[in-house]
């Protein structure tokens, strides 16, 4: 293929269903670029924030920029710090003052440049200034495109607990340029690939075989299967979102491998374990647990198992008690009414929700036990 035809392979656009809040998902290698014309496509005119982080801003904002005023738009940059930290009620306040101090107006427009972080902070303050002003996702991380950037969560940390303070609120526009994929750490993208995984077991078994054919090819970033991959992830998830926007019900099947997930990153204290790194081994027991109630057969688990280890993530459980791990577990979102929810696969493509009894998971964790010793997880700090 010339160059040319793979990058046109490698396009993309997914819409997200939402009546008179529908937008749509660009995926283009080099659209970045393009952000200017984009916007005014969508008739947007006048003041832009653009935020972002230090990192990403200092690869990617020129460009972003440099096309925005082509398009003749009034442009201010807003740079955060790096990092998870940067998710917090500060961040917001510090956008913010900077929107009014330059005025920023109803009709005016945020440009999220970068990770889940910039995106959730920014969406959030978007969401709150003048009771609403339109902003527009530019992720800049996989787990960003294929997740975050999506659905119109928005929000930032507290304290006391991730997430806790947000709206829901959805964007005009995601722009995705896969080859900003280039620059992010190994470790970070490699994470990204949890979540791809993911939508293979809860929706789509043709995805999923797609994901175990072409991996290799995914890790070494090839245009095509990375264009196919963020766009059918998109579709799933935009599917989904349009049929739950506000998660309460089948939203929830996207916490696939979260239960166990969350209550890893809580007792590693969110150090040793990043956030895909978690979901994958989540994933991977959650099967085991589902085969061990019966609900599934011996190969959901094997293939999944074999598909993560593929992608480079763990899938063993860390060095923990039973009495921890299902502590950790109650504090996750999915309990109500004191009862764990845990979204367990029937098959790949085939997720049902159901409340977990105590006795059978400590069934479960004192088989995994005698089975062999722990693998202990990776560790060391975030790259
Ligand atoms: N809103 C949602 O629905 C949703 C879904 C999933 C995750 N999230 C949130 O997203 C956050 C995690 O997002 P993340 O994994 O993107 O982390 P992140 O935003 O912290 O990005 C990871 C790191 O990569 C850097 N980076 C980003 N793009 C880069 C690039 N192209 N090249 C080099 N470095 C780059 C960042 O500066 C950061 O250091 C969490 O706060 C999580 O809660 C939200
Ligand atoms: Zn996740």
């Amino acid at each position: 293929m010339t160059n040319t035809h793979a990058l046109q392979a490698a396009a993309h656009c997914v819409t997200v269903p939402l009546g008179d809040r529908s937008y749509d998902i660009r995926i283009k290698p080099g659209i970045l670029g393009e952000i200017g014309s984009c916007l005014s496509a969508l008739g947007i005119k006048g003041k832009v924030g653009v935020v972002t982080n230090p990192v990403v801003g200092r690869r990617y904002a020129p460009g972003v920029l440099r096309s925005l005023r082509a398009a003749g738009l009034d442009v201010s940059t807003i740079v955060l710090p790096d990092g998870e930290r940067a998710k917090s009620l500060h961040s917001v306040s510090a956008i913010l003052d900077a929107l009014i101090r330059a005025r920023f107006e109803r009709g005016s427009v945020l440009v999220a440049l970068g990770g889940g972080v910039i995106g959730d902070v920014t969406g959030f303050a978007a969401s709150i200034y003048m009771r609403g002003i339109p902003f527009v996702q530019v992720p800049t991380t996989l787990v960003a495109q294929v997740d975050s950037s999506v659905g119109g969560k928005t929000g930032v940390n507290h304290p006391l607990g991730k997430n806790l303070i947000g709206t829901f609120s959805q964007p005009r526009l995601v722009l995705v340029d896969p080859t900003t994929l280039r620059t992010l750490p190994p470790r970070e993208r490699v994470a990204g690939l949890a979540e791809v995984i993911k939508y293979g077991v809860i929706a789509d078994q043709t995805f999923f075989a797609y994901l175990e054919q072409h991996m290799d090819r995914l890790l070494k970033l090839e245009a095509e299967p990375v264009g196919h991959v963020i766009a059918r992830s998109c579709e799933i998830k935009a599917s989904v979102v349009a049929q739950d926007e506000r998660e309460s019900d089948l939203r929830r099947i996207l916490n696939y491998g979260h239960t166990i997930g969350h209550a890893l990153e809580s007792l590693g204290g969110y150090r040793k374990l990043i956030h895909g790194e978690a979901v994958a081994i989540g994933m991977v027991q959650e099967a085991g647990l589902a085969r061990h109630l019966g609900r599934c057969a011996p190969d959901v688990v094997e293939r999944q198992r074999a598909l993560v280890r593929r992608a480079g993530l763990p899938d063993a459980l860390p060095e923990t008690t039973f009495a921890r791990l299902w502590t950790a577990m109650q504090h996750d979102k999915k309990v109500a009414q004191g009862r764990v929810y845990c979204v367990l696969p029937e098959r790949i493509g085939k997720v049902v929700i159901q409340p977990l009894e105590r006795e059978a998971c400590r069934q479960w964790f004192d088989q995994q036990r005698r089975r062999g010793e722990p693998a202990r997880p990776r560790s060391g700090p975030r790259a």
